[in-house]
C-alpha cells in the first residue's frame, strides 16, 4: 500500500451515468508527474486509508488534477468515492508512476491511443500535452464501450482537445477521435475495436492506410487484461515490438485500473 502523502480538496464533480463520473481536485504544489502516469488515490474509512491506482487525466501543466472513475456498488473505494462532494478531502500518494508515456515509444507518423471503458483516462493527459503532437504526425484516439452514454467522457475530451489553449491548433490538424459501441445496435459504429482492426473497418472508416506497420504505427493500449493481450497479439503479428527496460519499441501498454 502506497503511503498517503497529500490530502487535497475536491473542486468539481461530474456524473455521467450510474457507473461513471469524473472529478477534479487540488494539486499539491510539489507533485510532479508526466502525462500518462497514474497515482494512488483514496479515502479515509474508519481511520484507515483505502487507496487504488488511478490514471491522471489532466495534463502535466494543469494546476489541478482530474480523474475519471467507475462506480462499483460494492467496491471498497468507489462505492464511497462516487458520493464525494466539492470541498471533501481525498488522499493522494506521493509519487506518480507508470510508463504509458509518449516518451516511451519511438516517434512516428501515426500514434494510436486504443482504449475501452475507463481505459481512456490516461489519454486525457496525453492528448492535452504538446509533446505528443511534436513527436507524432497523426493521432487517433479510439474508445469502445458497451452503451452510448458510456462514451460521454471521451466525446467531451475530444472537444476539450480541439479547444485546448496549448494543443488546439495542433489537434485541429493532427487529432482524430473514433468510437464504437458493443451493446446498442442503434450506434453507427458497432463492435469491439479488436474486431474493427481485424476486419479493416477502423482504417476504412478513418480513410487511412490499413493495418499496422512497424515503420509507421505507434500504439498505446489501455484496457482490460484480455483487451491488452488480444491487441498485443495483433501488434506482434504485424511486427511491432513492445517497449521494455532495454529498448524503446513501437507500442506500450497499461492495464486499466478498476477503482
Ligand atoms: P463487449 O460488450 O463485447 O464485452 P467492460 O464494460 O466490460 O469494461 O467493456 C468495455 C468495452 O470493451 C465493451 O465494449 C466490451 O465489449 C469491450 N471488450 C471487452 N473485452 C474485450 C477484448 N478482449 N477485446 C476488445 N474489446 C473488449
Amino acid at each position: 500500500m502506497a503511503a498517503v502523502e497529500h490530502r487535497v480538496k475536491v473542486t468539481l464533480i461530474e456524473h455521467y451515468t450510474d457507473t461513471l463520473f469524473r472529478f477534479r481536485c487540488e494539486r499539491p504544489e510539489y507533485l510532479k508527474f508526466r502525462s500518462g502516469q497514474f497515482i494512488m488515490i483514496g479515502l479515509e474509512v474508519e481511520g484507515k486509508p483505502i487507496m487504488r491506482a488511478y490514471s491522471i487525466t489532466s495534463p502535466e501543466w494543469d494546476e489541478e488534477l482530474e480523474f475519471y472513475s467507475i462506480k462499483i456498488q460494492d467496491g471498497p473505494l468507489t462505492s464511497r468515492l462516487q458520493h464525494i462532494k466539492v470541498g471533501d478531502e481525498i488522499l493522494l500518494s506521493g509519487r506518480a508512476v507508470g510508463n504509458l508515456l509518449p516518451f516511451s515509444i519511438k516517434p512516428g507518423p501515426r500514434l494510436w491511443l486504443l482504449s475501452t471503458g475507463t481505459g481512456v483516462a490516461p489519454y486525457g493527459a496525453i492528448l492535452r500535452d504538446e509533446a505528443t503532437y511534436e513527436k507524432f504526425d497523426q493521432i487517433y484516439l479510439t474508445h469502445t464501450c458497451r452503451q452510448i452514454p458510456d462514451l460521454q467522457y471521451s466525446q467531451q475530451l475530444a472537444e476539450w482537445v480541439k479547444n485546448d489553449p496549448l494543443c488546439g491548433d495542433y489537434a485541429e490538424k493532427q487529432f482524430h477521435y473514433y468510437n464504437s459501441i458493443t451493446r446498442d445496435p442503434s450506434h453507427p459504429r458497432q463492435g469491439r475495436i479488436t474486431d474493427l482492426i481485424r476486419s479493416g473497418k477502423l482504417f476504412e472508416d478513418l480513410g487511412v492506410e490499413p493495418g499496422f506497420h512497424p515503420d509507421r504505427d505507434r500504439v498505446m493500449l489501455c484496457g482490460s487484461m484480455e483487451f491488452n493481450l488480444e491487441l498485443k497479439e495483433i501488434l506482434e503479428a504485424a511486427g511491432l515490438k513492445q517497449t521494455n527496460s532495454k529498448d524503446v519499441g513501437e507500442y506500450v501498454l497499461e492495464k486499466a485500473f478498476v477503482g
